[in-house]
């Protein structure tokens, strides 16, 4: 299979030799692990490093997925920030439950995240929002995300109303925008090893005690 444009995607392909995983270096809990190879990924100065596909089930039953920004981890799981309207918000009322998957390429290695979704705190969503950059915040309200649009000129439009209507004072949480926390059941650890012979160590729920089991790769 090649390609008249030069490349070929078939023949695409990394051996990857950097590292290895094995059942002791994960520990007992997960959540710390992903903070430690979280750690390891900022000193590697990993690209986009708290970038994540998220996946959804559609109201359909249908499965949906795209990119958002992790902006925090803690004991109770992963928060990530959106518009509750978009497709993912409704989603996620629809089917309280979804997946996320880092890629971390810089060290070979994959976390995947299953679980229970949640919308955080209105609090909590009101503190992160605050903390925002003022384009961002105008954006929050300018944006009906996911919703079809005519043109470009509406956003730029509604972008400058909502600038002259907060212009003299603070920016408040729209109401359709907060978090939402992905309670972690499952989360798998993967480290690319040479020739596919990948390591993959899995933690898994059983009666609220974090078990660990290896999956072929
Ligand atoms: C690097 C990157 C980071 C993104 N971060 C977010 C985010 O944190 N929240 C968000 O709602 N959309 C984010 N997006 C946009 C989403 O991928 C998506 O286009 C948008 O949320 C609409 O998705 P939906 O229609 O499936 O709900 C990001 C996109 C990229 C490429």
């Amino acid at each position: 299979m090649s390609s008249s444009h030069g490349y070929n995607i078939a023949n695409t392909r990394t051996d990857y030799l950097q590292s290895s995983l094995d059942e002791e270096k994960t520990g007992d809990n997960p959540i710390a692990f992903f903070k430690h190879w979280y750690g390891e990924a900022t000193n590697a100065m990993v690209n986009e490093i708290n970038a994540m596909t998220l996946a959804t089930i559609g109201e359909d039953g249908k499965p949906h997925a795209r990119i958002v920004l992790l902006k925090a981890v803690d004991d109770d799981g992963f928060v990530f920030f959106t518009n509750y309207n978009s497709r993912k918000g409704k989603d996620l009322v629809a089917h309280p439950h979804a997946a996320l998957v880092f890629f971390w390429n810089e060290l070979e290695r994959q976390v995947k995240i299953e679980g229970r979704v949640e919308k955080i705190s209105e609090e909590e969503s009101i503190a992160y929002f605050e903390s925002r950059p003022e384009g961002s915040r105008i954006g929050a309200w300018a944006s009906p995300q996911s919703s079809e649009i005519e043109n470009r000129d509406i956003l730029e439009e509604n972008y400058q109303y909502y600038s002259e209507k907060f212009k003299d004072g603070k920016i408040p949480k729209p109401p359709h925008w907060g978090g939402f926390r992905v309670i972690a059941e499952k989360v798998e650890f993967w480290q690319g090893r040479s020739s596919r012979m990948h390591d993959r160590i899995q933690f898994f729920l059983d009666r609220s005690i974090w078990k660990k089991r290896r999956l072929a790769p």
